[in-house]
């Protein structure tokens, strides 16, 4: 097996687990796991996961640190989530670029920031605390959201730029979550990927979505992959070269081999916007290492 988190990949759901371990498809290269599924758990969670990890290497993705929360951090919830992150070998652990609770009340949802200076200020602070204290290399994910922003802010693209770039951070950058937002907001997502530094993103998410009237559309991950996600996945790893891409399916999913079908798909676009020769030079740039230099970009990349 590659020990490499490389190519198309499929979040590790308890649903198919079973199936994907009896059959190892081939098509797979890696699977994403959310440690709050793993942490602290026995059973059948745990048997599981250990006869993944015999063939396929993993990356983490947590539900719970939203990076714009303003409370601290719990150590109770930083420090196992480290010793696991270690145990698992997780080449970078992410986590979503939002807020979840206030006034120490739990959303259980990924609500949008505020696109200000105070936000971009506070999620800095928030990331650099979370990576020192998981000593990993740390991305943050651009979420969805459904109510529109005031006018007198920044624009998402700069939001999520400038919280890289004065954070040292990395991207998960969800192709789906930029087509939904773009579609329900009427903005070029083309543009926007223009303003992202795209030497910074890790990892790539697509997901399928709801497509509920002609201006709403709504992250479900339930869904197939829609074709305008095909083509903006295609657009954005031709900007960032061979970047590891993962497969969300969280509800309605499918038997397998319906999956793999959209996993085989994925792969050829993959292998068209990611020549072979370009694979091989690009490495996940470590926590400390600068970027860019590590990561060649094929073009573009922030204006
Ligand atoms: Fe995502």
């Amino acid at each position: 097996m590659t020990h490499r988190v490389e190519g198309v990949g499929v979040g590790f759901r308890i649903e198919m687990a079973d199936a994907l371990i009896e059959r190892e498809p081939p098509e797979i290269d890696w699977l994403e796991l959310h440690p709050e599924n793993y942490m602290q758990r026995g059973g059948g969670f745990t048997d599981s996961l250990a006869r993944a990890r015999e063939r396929w290497p993993f990356a983490t993705h947590g539900l719970t640190m939203c990076f714009g929360n303003t409370a601290p951090f719990e150590r109770s919830y930083l420090d196992p989530l480290r010793a696991f992150l270690r145990d698992l070998e997780t080449p970078w652990h992410s986590d979503h670029l939002c807020f979840g609770a206030a006034d120490g009340r739990m959303a259980h949802d990924l609500l949008p920031l505020p696109f200000t200076e105070e936000a971009v200020a506070n999620c800095v602070q928030r990331f650099t605390e979370a990576r020192d204290a998981l000593d990993i290399t740390l991305a943050f994910e651009n979420v969805s959201y459904y109510a529109p922003q005031s006018e007198d802010g920044l624009v998402e693209a700069d939001f999520v730029r400038e919280v890289l770039e004065r954070a040292d951070g990395r991207m998960l950058f969800d192709v789906n979550n930029l087509y939904v937002n773009s579609q329900n907001f009427g903005f070029d997502p083309l543009a926007y990927i223009d303003r992202i530094p795209l030497e910074r993103v890790v990892q790539i998410h697509v997901a399928g979505h709801l497509i509920e009237d002609e201006h709403l559309r709504i992250d479900t991950h339930g869904e197939p992959i829609g074709d305008g996600v095909y083509v903006l996945l295609e657009r954005v790893l031709e900007r960032t070269g061979p970047v590891p891409v993962l497969l969300e399916r969280d509800n309605n999913i499918p038997p397998l081999d319906v999956l793999l079908d959209e996993v085989r798909r994925l792969r050829a676009i993959y292998d068209r916007a990611t020549p072979k020769a370009t694979r091989a030079t690009r490495s996940t740039p470590a926590r400390g290492e600068p970027v860019g230099a590590a990561a060649p970009v094929r073009a573009g990349g922030r204006p």
